[in-house]
């Protein structure tokens, strides 16, 4: 069967060069099975004509919000899509859907719409590099937003560098992937189609360019127990503070630095995942503003004032439908206690104690102790291990309890 049959796709085409080869990403659209319905922006139309979109495409090319029959066609192209892929996308469009302002049809799409997006940037590798540009894209990205990046080569005006539109079969891959991804890495392993968030690492909380308030978070638990889903048949995305190689089996690798940054990933994928892991150390406090310059010495010691952050776990816990939900608690006395007290705070279905001054156990090192309790108070302890065996005892509990969860369910 054709990969995207039955699927409908806004083709979105924005004003650049790049314009001519989304003719061909519309055909393949189309070969794939797809309704597809374009949608170009004036400066789209200035590269290429609706007439060509409107011949290959399953419906007229659209270029106005105001223009068509429909009175607001943009509501209805964003409720009625499974998917929207923007393919080129110029800077403008990027940095309009990013900050939320609609001002043509194709931004207003971008806004009106539930589906995943799918964006393919194409410009000069200066605008590419530009980290206003760059800004925009990590905070897309932070939202669930699919971005297929662009590739080297040759540009408009003959210059060779960054920022030529990705290969049109590349972005109709990405395109089929999203709509169907695989159910499973591991065919067969306990988690095979459960859909698994994992975060690792130590927020940082800028004070300045230069400074920030951070923790011993290595990221070496949250790794471990991604890897351990991952190889256990689970589709896992994880959300990171830490600069390395994702782990075996993991494609998805959302970067964040800060509490902020990490919620907003986190919280914009709840609605797709069935289990998340907190095994991030988030930053309790943060600078209440952050210098734009660098503070200089001679000024004195700053005074730095503090406010809290989102707790993140606590906020998953509030909207929490089906999800299961599996906490740590970093702690340096009355481990039990203190842990069981944030796990009825923040409605943790399990909740991972470890104390973090014990030796062997917590940040940085590769092994780790840990209690686990569940909400009725019941605990169970376990040994000093190696990270990645603590990661496939807690998921051994976690399946456990969803396939108990699955025989309740009527
Ligand atoms: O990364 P490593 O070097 O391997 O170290 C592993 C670890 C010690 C970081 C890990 O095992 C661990 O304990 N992670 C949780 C650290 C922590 O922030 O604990 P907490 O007790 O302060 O927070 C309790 C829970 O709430 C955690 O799941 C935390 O992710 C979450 N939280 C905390 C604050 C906040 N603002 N938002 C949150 O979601």
């Amino acid at each position: 069967m054709a990969p995207l049959a039955g699927r409908r796709i806004v083709l979105g085409v924005s004003g650049g060069i790049a314009a001519y080869k989304a003719v061909e990403i519309c055909r393949r659209l189309v070969d794939a099975g797809a309704y597809v319905m374009p949608v170009l922006t004036t400066g789209a139309t200035r590269f290429v004509g609706p007439l060509t979109f409107s011949a290959l495409a399953s419906e007229p090319a659209r270029t106005s919000l105001f223009e068509g029959p429909e009175p607001i066609p943009h509501t209805r192209l964003g409720q009625n899509c499974d998917l929207v892929v923007v393919a080129p996308a110029t800077a403008r469009v990027i940095g309009h859907y990013a900050a939320g302002i609609s001002n043509d049809l194709l931004t207003a799409t971008l806004l009106a719409t539930r589906a995943p997006v799918l964006v393919a940037p194409a410009m000069h590798t200066e605008m590419w590099e530009h980290p206003a540009v760059q800004d925009n894209l990590a905070l897309l990205r932070r939202r669930g937003v699919h971005i297929v990046d662009p590739e080297s080569g040759r540009l408009a005006g003959g210059d060779i560098g960054a920022g030529r539109l990705a290969d049109p079969a590349r972005i109709v891959e990405a395109a089929v992937a999203i709509l169907s991804p695989p159910t499973s890495t591991v065919s067969g392993g306990d988690l095979a189609g459960r859909r698994i968030l994992v975060t690792a690492g130590g927020t940082r909380e800028a004070i300045d360019p230069v400074r920030f308030i951070g923790n011993r978070s290595s990221g070496k638990m949250g790794y471990a127990i991604a890897e351990a889903a991952a190889r256990r048949g689970a589709e896992v995305v994880l959300v990171t503070t830490v600069n390395r190689a994702a782990p075996p089996g993991v494609a998805d690798v959302v970067p964040v630095e800060s509490a902020a940054e990490m919620a907003d990933a986190v919280l914009g994928r709840y609605g797709d995942v069935d289990v998340v892991v907190m095994a991030a150390a988030v930053a309790d406090f943060r600078p209440k503003a952050t210098n734009a310059e660098k503070i200089k010495k001679a000024a004195g010691p700053p005074e730095i004032v503090l406010e809290p952050t989102t707790d993140i776990l606590a906020e998953l816990g509030r909207k929490k439908s089906a999800q299961y939900l599996v906490g740590f608690a970093a702690e340096t006395e009355r481990l039990v206690e203190q842990a069981a007290a944030k796990m009825a705070a923040k409605r943790v279905d399990l909740m991972v104690a470890n104390d973090v001054t014990a030796p062997g156990s917590g940040f940085e090192v590769d092994t780790n102790r840990a209690v686990l309790i569940a909400p009725d108070g019941t605990t169970r302890e376990l040994p000093q291990m190696p990270k990645i065996e603590l990661a496939d005892a807690i998921w051994d509990r976690v399946v456990s309890e969803l396939n108990d969860r699955n025989k309740e369910a009527p």
